[in-house]
């Protein structure tokens, strides 16, 4: 968020130029340069008080290059992933609360059911994304999971590979059909269980379908997210995409989840 406070502090700055400019006559101002200088002034005094939470969402740049997935993720697949669906998902929750209080994007999932289509598509898929690319990062550069969280899933699903198993079932087109996400999650007792939500549903959402809790690991099973490169074979995806896990960000959110504090993607 540190950039959104440099612009708005930068805003502020220029906001104050110019009113100097108008001041001493060397500006002749039109009634769309006083608009201008109104929002910019609000802009900045807002971010220099940090009261960032009545600003759009912004779609974050990637944490790698569009190709740093490959061969597990192809490069086109990132770029049309990430340019234009992800894009998509936050313009529309930004047309939905113009004018509004924007909290962070995590504050908004649990009653975005109840909220309506623009917060449970729109919010959720802009949470959802954020989160994905996050919890991925270059093969060979996502670590492993910590010894708790190793722990944790041996205990909860018998050992990894059973657990990679279980996660890719339910990802599966027959146990998924249509588009959706497939998830981990520290549930109410802190035990963890795999769940799949539909569209972009996740299991922060009061009233979600599955189980609910706070995820720590989402795939993306959106056709959007691998027809390019694996067509119908959306079982490939899945296990080709275990190979780009980010296991140190995932062992963190694990961490954080037994506190109660879910991703703020
Ligand atoms: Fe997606």
């Amino acid at each position: 968020m540190a950039p959104r406070r440099f612009r708005g502090a930068a805003a502020l700055v220029v906001g104050c130029l110019l009113v100097c400019c108008l001041d001493c006559g060397f500006v002749s101002p039109t009634n769309a340069t006083r608009r201008s200088l109104a929002a910019g002034f609000a802009s900045g005094l807002a971010g220099v008080l940090g009261l960032e939470s009545a600003q759009a969402y912004d779609l974050p740049d990637l944490p790698y290059a569009y190709d740093a997935l490959e061969p597990s993720i192809d490069k086109a697949t990132m770029e049309f992933h990430h340019d234009k669906h992800h894009l998509t998902y936050v313009t529309n929750i930004n047309k939905a609360m113009e004018g509004k209080t924007q909290p962070p994007l995590v504050e908004l999932q649990k009653s975005a059911i109840k909220d309506g289509a623009a917060f449970r598509n729109s919010g959720g898929g802009a949470y959802n994304h954020n989160f994905f690319w996050l919890e991925m990062a270059p093969t060979g550069k996502g670590g492993k999971p910590s010894e708790k969280l190793a722990k944790a899933i041996d205990d909860s699903f018998g050992s990894m590979d059973d657990f990679k198993a279980k996660f890719e079932a339910a990802g599966a087109p027959g146990a998924r059909f249509g588009s959706g996400w497939v998830w981990l999650v520290v549930d109410g007792d802190k035990k963890l269980a795999i769940t799949s939500t539909p569209n972009q549903d996740n299991p922060l959402m009061d009233g979600v379908e599955g189980t609910a809790g706070i995820p720590i690991l989402g795939c993306d099973v959106w056709e959007h997210a691998y027809y390019l490169k694996y067509q119908y074979r959306r079982p490939d995806y899945i296990k080709a995409w275990w190979d780009v896990v980010n296991w140190d960000q995932v062992s963190a959110w694990y961490e954080d989840a037994l506190g109660g504090k879910a991703p703020a993607a």
